[in-house]
């Protein structure tokens, strides 16, 4: 077995089990996890607050969402409603703008540099973790599935919290979502080149965390 990883980097679309896989390797691991699409949430979510629509013309919220990335506070990743898809669309919209992203990575790259609660390492999930914000990290993993089946898993989480829900529409957000992320010119969402990619569309939590065991055991380093 090679040495026990520092840092985690773990990327792709939503809904292909990343939380899921990133939450499980930090428990395996000790590691700190940094959820960061949490943070792009929390930056649309303070700028929506305000009263400022996040619709198709950047200019009209470019200003705001710079703003507010640059004054997130902890207490911010706290607030009710950051899940709702809704906020997910936003959040991927604010997260094209670069002064965005900019304000954002020296926190992502010092909580991996420098876990917070003592933990032996981190860990980050999220689209730009292997390419831009720790492009040294000891083990990237990049997370696909196919698009049905990631809307087919979104379906069923809201179904399950009670959320009314068309998988039409989800499936088509699902899509807008991903063409955004990949498609933008900052960080878009891309595999980095020493990342081990894992397909989930036909493995479960625990298929996919053995997979990921694997091969990071297994890995030369
Ligand atoms: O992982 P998530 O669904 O919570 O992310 C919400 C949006 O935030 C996602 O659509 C794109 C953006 N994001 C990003 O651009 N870079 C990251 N490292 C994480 C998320």
């Amino acid at each position: 077995m090679s040495t026990p990883p520092k840092i985690i980097a773990i990327d792709g679309p939503a809904a292909a089990g990343k939380g899921t896989l990133a939450k499980r390797l930090a428990d395996h691991f000790q590691l700190e996890l940094l959820d960061t699409g949490l943070l792009y949430r929390a930056v649309a979510g303070k700028v929506i607050d305000i009263g400022v629509e996040i619709a198709d013309d950047p200019k009209t919220y470019s200003a705001s969402a710079g703003q507010a990335a640059r004054g997130l506070i902890p207490a911010d990743l706290e607030v009710d409603g950051l899940r709702s898809d809704q906020v997910a669309q936003a959040a991927s919209k604010v997260s094209a703008l670069p002064e965005v992203r900019a304000a954002l990575l020296s926190f992502q790259r010092s909580f991996a540099e420098h876990p917070p609660y003592g933990g032996q390492g981190a860990i980050l999930d999220g689209r730009d973790i292997g390419t831009v914000v720790c492009p040294e990290a000891d083990v990237k993993l990049f997370i696909s599935a196919s698009t049905e089946i990631r809307a087919k898993r979104r379906f069923k989480e809201l179904q399950e919290r009670g959320v009314e829900a068309i998988y039409a529409r989800v499936l088509d957000d699902m899509r807008e979502r991903d063409a955004r992320d990949t498609g933008r010119d900052a960080s878009p969402l891309v595999a980095a080149d020493d990342a081990f990619l894992l397909d989930t569309s036909d493995l479960d939590a625990d298929q996919a965390f053995a997979a990921a065991l694997d091969f990071i055991e297994t890995r030369s380093t």
